[in-house]
């Protein structure tokens, strides 16, 4: 059977970060279910779909291949055989995410695909349900948070980094507004697994909670 670790939280807790160097120390597979949800939206974005219309996006899902692929180099998401890795991390992607994120069918169709990538090889997968609804039975589970001030800071460094442009009220505004409809949907929503260890990141390193997650799992076998 294989051995999946969950992690969930909300954005800027850590989780990628944390996932991809987790997965590394274990040499597990490292799955980032908040890519799916980009890669769709943008080509829901890229073939003017409208957003509001739940069947047109199950259409467009059920005719859509979707690859990860785990490189050293990082994460490359290839949505019909294209790389759209950076174009899924763009700000008009971020804030329109939500559309395929709280249509119910839609995640179905997302969650199959998730569990026929988990369900084959030990795995660490981060995003928002996946402790509750995607992986319920997973070995170890974890949600990671950090105050929004956190949050929002390490969000505006990353962005700085990549040399854009970013106002940082404006910032913790949509990291906020994306809280809330995470939280809110009626599908899927980021909620911590009852049986899920949480770990508040504000305080602490990458390292600090890469170890902390590796050792829980190290002691419990
Ligand atoms: O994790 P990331 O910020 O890349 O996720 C982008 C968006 O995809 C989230 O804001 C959320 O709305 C959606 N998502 C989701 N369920 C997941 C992962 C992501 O609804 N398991």
């Amino acid at each position: 059977m294989a051995i999946i670790v969950t992690i969930d939280g909300p954005a800027g807790a850590g989780k990628s970060t944390v996932a991809k160097l987790l997965s590394k120390k274990l040499a597990f597979a490292y799955l980032d279910t908040g890519a799916m949800y980009r890669a769709l939206t943008l080509k829901a974005l890229n073939e003017k779909i409208n957003l509001e219309d739940e069947e047109a996006l199950v259409k467009l899902a059920k005719v859509t291949k979707l690859d990860l692929e785990d490189n050293p180099a990082g994460l490359k998401v290839l949505l019909d055989g294209k790389d759209v890795s950076q174009e899924i991390r763009t700000l008009e992607v971020t804030n329109n995410t939500f559309y395929i994120a709280r249509a119910p069918k839609v995640r179905e169709v997302m969650v199959d695909w998730q569990r026929s990538i988990g369900n084959k090889k030990n795995v660490v997968v981060e995003g928002r349900d996946t402790g509750t609804v995607v992986f319920p039975k997973a070995k170890y589970k974890f949600y990671l948070d950090a105050d929004i001030a956190e949050r929002s800071k390490r969000r505006f460094d990353e962005l700085k980094q990549k040399g854009k442009d970013v106002n940082k009220e404006l910032l913790t505004e949509e990291l906020k507004d994306r809280d809330n409809k995470d939280l809110t949907r009626k599908v899927g929503p980021l909620k911590k697994a009852q049986d899920a260890i949480s770990l508040d990141t504000t305080k602490l390193t990458i390292d600090e909670v890469v170890n902390t997650l590796y050792k829980h799992i190290n002691k419990n076998g």
